[in-house]
């Protein structure tokens, strides 16, 4: 028989995520500072919404953009957000999460050989998304020393003809590292220099603990080279529902549309009218959780100066990227260590790309007691770890 798989796809390398927890899945006793998800329960009134629309009958499509009613919440709300004007029935969708959205921007924007210039660390879906939407990409490596900043410095180096797309991955997932306005603004001058395109996925926006989260879309002339990609996944607690969005010039929507149309039809109907009632009224519900996730920072900030282990301090996200160079092993080697040997279980920073040699991602979207009995056992291995050398 013929190979039936394209050669694309079979060089895509599985998500490094997911190895450690089938692991850490057949073991007793392990805490997991591993996922990616929030621990919160979806506000009350969201569910409440979710279960009315399903008593009420409302299982069809909803138009293909998503219903009217959530795409005018989502212009309210991010005008409110990051003070930016979208037309919501011109250029705004409702997609699979912000998972489908960056998946649908790509395809409908990369032409064969195309360039897409992907910071990392950063989530793990933008490269296999370039490459099965035929572009090639180019890995833009975010240092320590800039707290995993992006500057024009690290980009100036990998700009070329082909050069298309810049993903802008802020709040960042794993490091926690977020972009001001400030560090914006050169990032927008050498987007317009070059007559690039930006994928802002905003995903962890509502997770920003210093000031208000500043959107690249928001900078003068950026608003039109700009897809902002958002969604109910983190801030909401709606991981399950399957719910985000993006919005950017009708241009691009309008492809994006058609195709979201001939691959998804919709977004899941139920879920749609649940986040109309989460734009409306949840606002403190959603302050509530980011006070709670902010506390939880604060402390494994505190415990990592304790146990002297390195770590800038990061102000977005639900996670922190501590180094464990001092130790001299690798990231991977580590984490299977701390896990075989102290029950702990958390993501090699290599899982966001190799220049995340020499942290961990660990996820403080778990209660303070398992937080704190995570941190007693990772203070353990590393003592002992230290008495070993
Ligand atoms: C940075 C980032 N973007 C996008 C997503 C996708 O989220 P969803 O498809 O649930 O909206 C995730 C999920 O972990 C993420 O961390």
């Amino acid at each position: 028989m013929r190979d039936p798989l394209s050669k694309k796809i079979v060089q895509v390398q599985p998500s490094g995520i997911r190895k450690f927890f089938d692991v850490a899945a057949e073991m007793d006793d392990v805490i997991s500072l591993g996922v990616g998800e929030p621990d919160f329960d979806t506000p009350w009134r969201i569910r409440e919404e979710g279960i009315f629309s399903l008593e009420r009958g409302r299982t069809f499509y909803t138009s293909n953009a998503g219903l009217q009613e959530l795409r005018d919440e989502i212009c309210k709300y991010l005008e409110r957000k990051i003070h930016v004007s979208y037309d919501p029935k011109k250029e705004t969708m409702v997609t699979v999460g912000g998972s489908e959205a960056i998946d649908v921007a790509l395809r409908c924007m990369l032409d064969p050989g195309d360039e897409v210039l992907i910071p990392q660390p950063s989530y793990v879906s933008y490269l296999p998304c370039t490459v099965m939407a035929d572009g090639v990409p180019v890995i833009v490596e975010l240092k320590h020393e800039n707290e995993f900043k992006l500057t024009v410095e690290d980009l100036e180096s990998k700009i070329s003809e082909r050069t298309k797309i810049l993903v802008m991955p802020f709040p960042n997932n794993p490091t926690g590292s977020i972009m001001t306005k400030e560090d914006l603004e050169p990032i927008a001058e050498f987007v317009k220099t070059h007559d690039l395109y930006v994928l802002s996925d905003e995903i962890y926006s509502e997770l920003s603990y210093k000031g208000e989260h500043v959107s690249i879309a928001s900078l003068p002339g950026m608003r039109d080279r700009t897809i902002v990609i958002n969604g109910f996944s983190k801030g909401f607690a709606m991981t399950g529902w399957r719910l985000g969005y993006c919005c950017g010039p009708e241009v691009i929507l309008k492809q994006m549309i058609k195709l979201h149309q001939f691959a998804i039809m919709c977004a899941p109907t139920n879920s749609q009218y649940a986040a109309v009632e989460g734009l409306r009224s949840c606002e403190d519900e959603v302050a509530e959780m980011r006070k709670s996730y902010n506390q939880r920072r604060r402390f494994l900030m505190h415990e990592f100066a304790r146990m002297g282990l390195e770590c800038f301090e990061p102000f977005g996200a639900f996670y922190v990227f501590p180094s464990i160079r001092e130790f001299g092993m690798s990231s991977e080697e580590f984490a299977e260590r701390l896990l075989m040997e102290e029950k702990v279980a958390v993501v090699p920073g290599t899982a966001f790309g190799a220049c995340g040699e020499g942290f961990l991602r660990i996820s403080y979207a778990y209660s303070l007691e398992d937080l704190k009995v995570a941190l007693g056992r990772l203070g353990h291995f590393i003592e002992r770890l230290r008495n070993e050398r």
